[in-house]
């Protein structure tokens, strides 16, 4: 039983390891659902600066434009910069290629709008954790 013990041990390390190798820092973090890291934060001001929610709903659930709830569980992130940066004029989704704001935040408005598609971001209006 000890040896057993000691060998699971010894690949649990391994194991512990190699996954710290390939870990990625996290897209969000986020408590209680929604006291979010400084960055996450910024992706909601640039929300809020780029007034998304007039087209997309308050809780990005979906008005004139889709939910980016839903969008966000399938559209690429080089897909989302896309139609942020260029809109798709011809169908009611303006560009925001020239909004610096936004454009700026706009690794930190994806992090934001995917946890809330991930549903780890459990209301739309987040604070900064720690403040
Ligand atoms: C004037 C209204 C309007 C505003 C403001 C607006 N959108 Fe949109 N958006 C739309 C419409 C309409 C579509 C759907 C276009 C289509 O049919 O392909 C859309 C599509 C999108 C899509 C693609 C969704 C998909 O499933 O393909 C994303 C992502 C998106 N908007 C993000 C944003 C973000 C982020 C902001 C704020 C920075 C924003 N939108 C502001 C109207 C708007």
């Amino acid at each position: 039983m000890k040896k057993f013990l000691q060998a699971f041990a010894a690949l649990a390390l391994i194991a512990a390891t190699a996954h710290a190798q390939d870990a990625k820092p996290p897209l969000y973090t986020v408590v209680d659902g929604y006291k979010v890291d400084a960055e996450t934060m910024k992706g909601f001001r640039a929300w809020r600066t780029g007034a998304c929610d007039r087209c997309h709903g308050a809780n990005q659930e979906g008005m004139v434009g889709p939910s980016l709830v839903n969008s966000l569980k399938t559209l690429t992130k080089d897909e989302f910069v896309k139609v942020v940066r260029d809109g798709r004029l011809d169908k009611g989704m303006q560009s925001f290629g020239s909004n610096t704001a936004v454009m700026s935040n706009i690794d930190n408005l994806y992090a934001y709008l995917k946890g809330r598609s991930d549903g780890a971001i459990t209301r739309a209006r987040v604070e900064e954790a720690g403040k």
